[in-house]
């Protein structure tokens, strides 16, 4: 189903139309993957769900999956790891096959583990290399509270005062979102005192995609390593983790992956480092070097790439539930889901734009043009009120203290009418009276 990415930077290319709404459907080329998923429903009728951003829709397969992963356990014990036609050995091969697109990165390079903020920790220990007075850890302000708590705890772990180690980078311009140029200046001003430059590569709250390239060859210039937290991005944007040179990476699968609550989450590790015995690690026996794992030896040698940073038994549960999701993005095509990405998030820049051009609206969109599934927008007055509204019509979005909702059409499962008539309604209940200033 391959196609070429088709981009829709012009607006003028749309219509201000139900009609061209229908219209942008019937071109779609993977519609019919919605039908791969399953909808929340307020009595019998699904509701709009533009919550990709925070948990990703159950796949109708997830439930096979793990009632496969349940009877090989019942038929044959822990030979199930070893034996039958799909063998619970294999499921970290086939699913990091399966992944290396959307990440951008070598099947070498990605290791599927643990949790996000379990992995923060884990790459952490790794990459924070301080040599003299180049000992600062630079973070984004208002980061998500996970990676601000596992850098914080992590710098007290080694005994010293955050306070003296990190920098925070703030927004500079007036409409408090961070730009990538922000980033760019910190890492300069503090060029002989980074030793790690560590960012969301796509900010929670506003929905900013960083420019990760550059931000990467900044930090490298300068002598620091570079790692992005990916939750917002994974399966949301294009990703070329490997050519952008990036050092690490990790993500959590339960966004834009739609693995499921809690479902297993990754990282990415360069190439160059894999053999690099200056790094240290937390290890355990999953890490271990495949062929001699079972020989039980007491000394760690590690597995010669990212999956050497494995600690654990792998959850065959949790992978189960991947592999049924990475199946849908394998078989609609990582370019083709792009290439409606990027076209629904032009149709929903379109609508807003119209929305916020308004001047009764009192509604602003912090989202910048750079930007993947999600747009956040920022109610001066009365927020909760229209959340609250969006709700009672049957829109799941999210409401972030203390003006903000954000959504997140996502390519996979939702319609351009459906943002369509997200439009309308916000439309309307904006001009009703109960909400006007
Ligand atoms: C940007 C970001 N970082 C970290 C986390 C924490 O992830 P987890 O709870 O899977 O450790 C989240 C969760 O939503 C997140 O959005």
């Amino acid at each position: 189903m391959e196609e070429e990415l088709e981009l829709f930077d012009d607006m003028t290319t749309f219509e201000l139309t139900k009609e061209y709404a229908l219209q942008l459907d019937q071109d779609d080329r993977i519609a019919s993957f919605r039908n791969r998923f399953l909808f929340p429903q307020k009595q019998g009728i699904p509701k709009t769900y533009f919550l990709g951003n925070s948990l990703g829709l159950q796949p109708v397969s997830a439930r096979l999956a793990m009632a496969k992963v349940l009877e090989q356990w019942a038929d044959d014990g822990v030979e199930s790891f070893f034996q039958g036609n799909d063998p619970w050995l294999n499921f970290h091969g086939l699913l990091v096959k399966k992944l290396s697109e959307i990440a951008g990165a070598k099947n070498s390079e990605l290791s599927i583990m643990n949790q996000l903020s379990v992995n923060i920790h884990l790459m952490l220990v790794s990459f924070y290399k301080p040599v003299g007075k180049r000992k600062k850890i630079l973070i984004e302000s208002k980061a998500f509270p996970s990676d601000q708590y596992a850098v914080d705890s992590f710098i007290k772990l080694l005994g010293q005062d955050p306070q003296d180690i990190l920098i925070e980078v703030k927004p500079s311009g007036e409409n408090q979102v961070l730009q990538d140029e922000d980033v760019v200046a910190a890492i300069h001003q503090h060029a002989d005192e980074i030793a790690l430059v560590f960012i969301g590569g796509i900010n929670y709250y506003t929905g900013h995609v960083f420019d990760m390239k550059h931000i990467t060859q900044e930090g490298h210039k300068i002598g620091a390593m570079v790692g992005f937290d990916l939750a917002h991005a994974i399966g949301n944007i294009e990703l070329n983790l490997h050519d952008w040179d990036v050092d690490f990476a990790c993500w959590c699968s339960y966004k834009y992956l739609n693995a499921g609550p809690g479902a297993v989450g990754a990282v990415f590790v360069h190439e160059r480092h894999h053999l690099d015995a200056s790094l240290k690690r937390l290890t355990g026996w999953w890490g271990y070097k495949k062929e001699d794992r079972f020989l039980m030896e007491d000394s760690f040698v590690p597995e010669p790439d990212a999956t050497g940073w494995q600690l654990s038994t792998p959850s065959i549960f949790l992978f189960a539930c991947l592999k049924a999701s990475l199946s849908i993005f394998e078989e609609a095509g990582w370019k083709n889901i792009l290439a409606k990405q990027n076209k629904m998030k032009g149709w929903l820049k379109f609508l807003i734009d119209d929305i916020t051009s308004m001047e009764e609206a009192h509604v602003k969109c912090l989202t910048p043009d750079s930007r993947g599934c999600q747009v956040s927008l920022f109610f001066q007055e009365n927020g909760k009120i229209v959340y609250d509204q969006l709700t009672e019509a049957g829109f799941m979005v999210d409401w972030r203290e203390p003006g903000v909702i954000r959504l997140a059409p996502v390519p996979l499962y939702n319609t351009f009418e459906e943002v369509w008539s997200f439009y309308e309604t916000l439309k309307s209940i904006l001009t009703s009276s109960n909400i006007k200033p």
